[in-house]
């Protein structure tokens, strides 16, 4: 449409007049927010952008993917990827807190991108001791709820990539500051993202590390990736993707219950379905997703992850619940 031309021709202006001939880095999540930023600073600047991606281990099916190959083949942007999988495991071996494991999870991501960043200032070779801009995707519930201002509490430790090492120097570049959501993924649609990149429901940072209550062990997220994908794939089919905000699937690791498939008894665990209706995740409420795709949701995930034998719903309201579990 026309008003999204327009953000994104003023948002082009003013990162090039910002950056000049300075080299950019990009930490790609995975989520929309940062491929959009992403691709909007490769509209602006092209091969001074560098992207980095690190796999942290704990994305949904399929997204390490999108970010290889999608991205890359509708931007064109450099994209330099770490596979830091052993590491994040390892550093959330037993650890069962939430606000721990967010700690860990965003202290351990800083780690590997400024390795990755170093890298790549390394290779732009000749500039000399030029400041470097990094570009991050938030968005204008992102600065409200971080309390930009309004003292709001701080209820999660949010992570985003935020509190760089000094010595590093970036000045930041964030396009996406005056836009919500919604206005976000329009953009993202007129840079040509792909569409399933682009409507992709909205994914925390920490990824499915918060969505495992207890520890995070790399066959939790295998059961918890297989089953979100069914559940992601049911929504879909049924059309609810523009309705639904975000629908996180839960896996309750230290919960088992006794359950009957086939001639046997099975001690399996739960998962919980989460989704939501919101406008810009400040406040949600549950929705109220048709009985039938429920009923679909849970028989795909029952019968296809063998892990998982009951499947319920949370009718819960933000507030007083947040839209994850930790
Ligand atoms: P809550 O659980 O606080 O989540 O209701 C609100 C929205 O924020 C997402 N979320 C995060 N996003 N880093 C992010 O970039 C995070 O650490 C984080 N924690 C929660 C959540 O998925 C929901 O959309």
């Amino acid at each position: 449409t026309w008003t999204m031309v327009n953000i994104v021709d003023e948002q082009i202006e003013r990162i090039r007049s910002e950056v000049g001939a300075k080299r950019v880095i990009c930490a790609l999540s995975g989520g929309v927010d940062s491929a959009v930023a992403g691709a909007l600073v490769q509209r602006a600047v092209g091969d001074q952008l560098t992207c980095v991606f690190v796999d942290h281990g704990l994305l949904r099916k399929g997204e390490a993917e999108q970010v290889e190959k999608d991205f890359v083949a509708s931007t064109g942007a450099a994209l330099k990827v770490v596979d830091a999988q052993e590491r994040f495991l390892s550093a959330l071996a037993g650890v069962t807190d939430p606000e721990e494991k967010r700690k860990i999870i965003g202290r351990e991501f800083i780690r590997v991108f400024e390795q990755a960043a170093r890298e790549v200032v390394a290779e732009g070779g000749e500039a000399d001791e030029d400041v470097e801009f990094l570009v991050q995707g938030t968005l204008y519930p992102d600065v409200v709820e971080s309390g930009g201002g309004t003292g709001t509490a701080n209820i999660k430790s949010h992570h985003n990539v935020g509190g760089l090492p000094d010595d590093l120097q970036f000045s930041l570049v964030e396009p996406l500051r005056e836009l919500f959501k919604d206005e976000v993924r329009r953009v993202g649609e007129e840079l040509g993202l792909p569409a399933e990149m682009v409507w992709r429901q909205p994914f925390p940072g920490p990824g499915l590390g918060i969505r495992i209550i207890g520890e995070v062990t790399r066959d939790r997220l295998d059961v918890l990736r297989e089953a979100d994908a069914i559940a992601r794939e049911e929504l879909s089919r049924a059309g609810l993707d523009r309705d639904i905000w975000q629908c996180p699937v839960v896996l309750l690791a230290d919960v088992r219950s006794v359950g009957v498939q086939g001639d046997g008894r099975t001690y399996g665990h739960p998962v919980v379905l989460r989704p939501v209706s919101s406008e810009d995740a400040m406040t949600a409420d549950w929705s109220r997703v048709p009985y039938d795709v429920l009923a679909t949701i849970s028989n795909r995930i029952t019968n296809e992850v063998r892990e998982i034998n009951r499947v319920t719903l949370d009718i819960t309201s933000k507030p007083p619940g947040t839209i994850e579990w930790e």
